[in-house]
């Protein structure tokens, strides 16, 4: 089995997800089996304002361990995390980072602010 933990900046409680990579897809955004499926479909909130499609940065996500779990980025991935803030050498966009690894263990850090966020707040 692979493992998620899942720590939100926000400060909303620690999520720890236990699942099977293979039994992929777990929701319908996202690539199947990224990290936004996996945590949509055990009902872990992360933002996807374009559907899982690689085209807002609002599911950034940053893997503090366990990046070798994930598929590599592609460049349509890497172009947009350049738009994220807060980017870190450790950013993925949950709805792309594909967990490959079937006894992956991971560690992810949901940044506070996603771009709809700073956008709201001027
Ligand atoms: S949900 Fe928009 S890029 Fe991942």
């Amino acid at each position: 089995m692979a493992r998620i933990r899942v720590v939100f900046e926000s400060g909303e409680p620690e999520q720890e997800i236990e699942f099977d990579p293979r039994q992929a897809p777990f929701h319908h955004d996202g690539q199947p089996g990224s990290i936004l499926d996996v945590l949509l479909g055990h009902r872990v909130h992360l933002e996807h304002a374009c559907g899982g499609n690689c085209a807002c940065t609002t599911c950034h996500v940053v893997v503090k361990s366990g990046l070798g779990a994930l598929s590599e980025a592609q460049e349509q991935e890497e172009d947009m995390l350049d738009k994220a803030p807060g980017l870190t050498p450790m950013s993925r966009l949950g709805c792309q980072a594909v967990v490959e690894d079937a006894d992956g263990e991971l560690l992810v850090v949901v940044p506070r602010y996603t771009i709809n966020q700073v956008s709201e707040q001027g």
